[in-house]
């Protein structure tokens, strides 16, 4: 069976497919996009404590889990407790992973779709588009369904010729590409006021729904949560040094999510912008910095070529999680299941799509409260997928990490070609046995008192 599996061609090609996989909307689109809600600066600063205190470390444990045992993460955990209730945290994955598809292909799709809008449309006619585009739901849902298509087409193909080649070129070009837009971006007139809002902390700010909203896009931003990292890990062979694979998976995601702060909040300011518009926030900044760049038209659809890169490199990351899961353990063929998952995928996404501004009920859809994240129906998906459930599989896969099948055992996995992991050991197991459980289980219990739902 495990040939059948495929592995990762080299020790680079496996951190460029899991930094294929984190980096992506999340970090130029999300990232600016919920900064600019939680008040800029001190979200900042907590959401970077949180990569650096939970998601690195986390990330480590979700690869030993996977390389340890070779399986997908449901696998996995029946390979320690022998079919018990714990199976049910990958389950929780595979659904998470399904519902943050279905939001974040309808964003690929917008994408997408301003690759061809930046390059045929004139600046100033496509300023005000936004609201035009996402009000002609046919053409939005097409390009939506292309991109559901792109991913499954990849998927199909297994995992090392689909997701590593992809990456490879992609990265450089796309940091390359974001330094020349924040000089571009620093040189207009009171952009200096963004960079105030961006580095300058008032911490007066942060409040209950600032640390909710860094917790779950620590998580995501990585993607971390819904054992994705268990199959990657599952690809690796012994030889490689996760460690510091996982240090420079977590620094780059981080600093290309900083990079795109770094053009967004300056282009902002200087053009009189509202930094907390919601998910339209890039799809209006960017095509405005562009409307008035020379070749602003080319640079904007290459731009947004890398922005659909990057998304499908995360896409393809998501849709095989539910893949694996039943390739390996259901026995369902490789071909037949992709085309299911995207189409269940693709059905679950349309009311994202008609929820910014298209359809009523959707754009004011809100049941979870105004206090913790927008009332569109995509915010709503994105919270509870992308921030809550995300965050519940976080915290029950590091206590079944920590505590089921032993922190311990997890380490030792780890240092087989662990470098200088061995310093780290003892600090490492104190967090994923107690810090990371007990941060988020606070942060959980209280999200349960503000929304209700207990
Ligand atoms: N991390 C990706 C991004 O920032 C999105 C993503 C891909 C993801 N795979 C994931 C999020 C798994 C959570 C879990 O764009």
């Amino acid at each position: 069976m495990k040939d059948d599996r495929g592995h990762w061609g080299s020790k680079i090609g496996f951190i460029l497919a899991a930094s294929g996989s984190a980096i992506g909307l999340g970090n130029i689109w999300r990232f600016p996009y919920i900064t600019g809600e939680n008040g800029g600066a001190a979200f900042v600063i907590v959401y970077l404590i949180f990569v650096l205190l939970l998601g690195l470390p986390y990330m480590l444990a979700e690869f030993s889990l996977g390389r340890a045992f070779q399986l997908n993460t449901v696998g996995s955990i029946d390979k320690i407790t022998n079919k018990s209730a714990w199976r049910y945290v990958g389950i929780l994955g595979i659904i998470t992973s399904i519902g943050i598809l279905s939001f974040y292909g309808v964003i690929s799709g917008w994408t997408l779709a301003y690759v061809f809008k930046t390059l045929f449309t004139e600046g100033q006619v496509l300023i005000n588009d936004f609201s035009n585009f996402v009000n002609n739901p046919y053409y939005e849902i097409l390009l939506y369904a292309i991109f559901l298509i792109f991913t499954a087409l990849i998927v199909y193909k297994g995992v090392e010729a689909g997701i590593e080649k992809w990456c490879k070129i992609l990265m450089p070009i796309l940091m390359v590409l974001l330094i020349a837009l924040i000089i571009y971006a620093n040189l207009l007139p009171n952009s200096e006021l963004g960079l105030k809002f961006y580095l300058m902390p008032d911490f007066g700010k942060i409040n209950f729904k600032t640390i909710v909203a860094a917790l779950g896009q620590a998580f995501f931003s990585l993607s971390l949560g819904i054992g994705l990292m268990v199959t990657f890990g599952s690809y690796l062979p012994k030889s490689t040094n996760m460690f510091s694979s996982a240090i420079y998976i977590v620094f780059f995601d981080a600093l290309i999510a900083l990079l795109a702060g770094f053009i967004i909040f300056p282009a902002l300011f200087s053009m009189g912008e509202n930094p907390a518009s919601g998910p339209s926030l890039v799809f209006i900044i960017f095509p405005k910095l562009f409307a008035q760049m020379p070749f602003g038209n080319i640079v904007g659809a290459f731009f947004f070529v890398l922005l659909s890169i990057a998304a499908l490199t995360s896409t393809v990351s998501l849709l095989e999680v539910p893949v694996s899961y039943f390739v390996d353990e259901k026995k369902i063929s490789r071909k037949k299941i992709v085309w299911i998952m995207t189409i269940v995928v693709f059905v679950i996404g349309l009311p994202s799509a008609l929820s910014q501004g298209t359809i009523d009920f959707f754009t004011n859809f809100g049941f979870i409260p105004e206090s913790l994240t927008s009332q569109d129906f995509l915010s709503q998906i994105s919270f509870i997928f992308g921030d809550l459930l995300l965050t519940i599989g976080a915290l029950f896969l590091s206590i079944f990490i920590g505590w089921i099948w032993g922190a311990q055992k997890a380490a030792e996995e780890i240092k087989i070609s662990g470098g200088k992991f061995y310093k780290f050991e003892k600090i490492w197991i104190f967090l994923i046995k107690y810090i990371i459980p007990i941060i988020v289980v606070l942060i959980l219990i209280s999200i349960f008192k503000v929304t209700g739902i207990t």
